[in-house]
């Protein structure tokens, strides 16, 4: 009898990769993907650290998914990613229905440790080896119009508020011929999109523009993205690349993080603000209509309201399309964590209720100066409200709602603007 498996996904893309990833080797042993908790033999919690917030909500998942266990005791519940890492034994002291605990760097193992389970009830802890030396599956993406690739694991850069390197370890990059491999059978297999995955692509080690070349120029493949890139390894080579490559699309994702050099310093973000508008001179030069998008933090510890001013007062000037705004979260075990100014959690929100307002206004009035034209989008299926509307997005990454008439995911088709929003473009399909 077919098992049945269900994937719950928080964080980065970089998860939503790997949650691909484990429910194809868990394939390999029988367990086919369902939506219901209430059939799953198998449930995966595949978790994110970066935020206190995430983790309070996953906590409280984990929390429910106890009536499920109690109803089916052979029920196996495992939680991956890097919550995981990052808490390890703590976990199942907090959450004794939970069976096992999977580090980032152990994927490898999670079939061996299902299969252990299927016959003996135990607790399993393996968050060893995070840093291991990357282990290549013939693994191929299908039957998904829009393919995640990771490229490298890892992260060296350290910034001082980030749990990310501290949970997945120090940066390790594919050989291109594997991702190249991957690229061609996710095309092969009908994929139209494909976006290169890593938390600083930018220093890819075997070279990042040759590989975007490469790939962009696979042929079937419609469109190519990336991310993250970081501001201070951002190549001229890239941007020519970007330019040059008409698979590439006129995105990017350019976390800047705040607009105050001293701020940045704190941060060790390791540019300027001078040099960040730099790089969005030579990008929106090289790369007319080139949509920005970023995240921003506010509250870092030493935050003043001169500081405050420079960020507003920089997010006027550049005028991203999108910004991700977060509250600044300590995260124990980094060194901001340990920095004695924090701020008040008032004040925090305060200043990200304004950063947002300032953001949310130039979003809006880029957006608005779409209204009429025509786009084409790429379809990515139902929206989650409502059957009848679909959604996709343009080239520039905007999310698109359209009525739907015969589309279906995968399809690039085109559509004019009626009604732009703050976060998203209403639009009906033209011939
Ligand atoms: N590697 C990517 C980002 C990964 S985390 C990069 O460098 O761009 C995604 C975003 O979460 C970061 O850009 C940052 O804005 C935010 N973030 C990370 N740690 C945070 C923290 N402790 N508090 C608030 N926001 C944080
Ligand atoms: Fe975190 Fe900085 Fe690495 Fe991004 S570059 S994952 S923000 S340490
Ligand atoms: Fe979260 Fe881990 Fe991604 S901490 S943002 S899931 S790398």
């Amino acid at each position: 009898m077919l098992k049945k498996l269900k994937i719950i996904t928080y964080g980065c893309q970089m998860n939503v990769a790997d949650s691909q990833r484990m429910a194809a080797r868990l394939e390999t042993i029988g367990y086919a993907p369902t939506d219901e908790f209430a059939d799953a033999d198998l449930i995966l919690i595949n978790t994110c650290s970066v935020r206190d917030s995430a983790e309070e909500k996953i906590l409280g998942k984990i929390g429910e998914l106890k009536q499920y266990k109690r109803r089916k005791p052979s029920l196996i519940i495992g939680v991956t990613g890097c919550m995981a890492q990052k808490e390890g034994d703590a976990l199942i002291e907090r959450a004794p229905h939970v069976d096992f605990v999977l580090g980032t760097g152990r994927q490898t193992e999670l079939i061996k440790i299902v299969r252990l389970l299927e016959s003996f009830h135990r607790h399993i802890v393996d968050v060893e080896g995070m840093s291991d030396p990357i282990v290549e599956e013939l693994y191929t993406p299908r039957g998904t119009h829009s393919a995640f690739i990771p490229i490298m694991y890892g992260c060296n850069n350290f910034c001082t508020y980030c749990i990310v390197p501290h949970v997945r370890g120090r940066e390790r990059s594919r050989q291109p011929q594997d991702i190249i491999r991957e690229a061609r059978a996710a095309v092969d297999n009908g994929t139209v999109e494909i976006t290169l995955l890593g938390q600083n692509v930018n220093s890819y080690a075997h070279g990042f523009p040759q590989l975007l070349t490469e790939i962009s120029r696979l042929d079937g493949l419609k469109r190519l993205r990336f991310m993250t890139s970081h501001p201070k390894d951002l190549s001229d080579e890239l941007i020519e690349v970007m330019a040059s490559e008409p698979t590439i699309c006129e995105h990017l994702h350019l976390p800047v993080q705040h607009g105050s050099d001293r701020l940045l310093q704190r941060m060790n973000r390791g540019y300027t603000v001078e040099r960040y508008r730099r790089l969005v001179e030579k990008l929106r030069a090289a790369i007319p209509n080139i949509a920005l998008t970023t995240d921003l933090i506010a509250g870092f510890p030493g935050e003043t309201d001169d500081d405050v001013d420079r960020l507003l007062e920089f997010v006027r000037e550049i005028r991203f399309d999108a910004a991700f705004t977060f509250i600044y979260s300590k995260r124990s075990g980094t060194p901001a964590a340990t920095f004695d100014d924090q701020i008040d959690d008032r004040i925090k929100h305060e200043r990200l209720e304004r950063l947002m307002a300032v953001q949310n206004k130039i979003s809006r009035e880029i957006n608005d100066r779409l209204a009429g034209s025509t786009v084409e989008i790429l379809v990515e299926g139902a929206s989650k409200s409502d059957e009848k509307i679909f959604s996709g997005r343009t080239r520039t990454n905007k999310p698109v709602l359209f009525r739907h008439g015969d589309e279906r995911a995968g399809d690039l088709i085109r559509v004019r603007i009626t009604q732009p929003q703050t976060w998203l473009l209403k639009a009906e399909r033209v011939e």
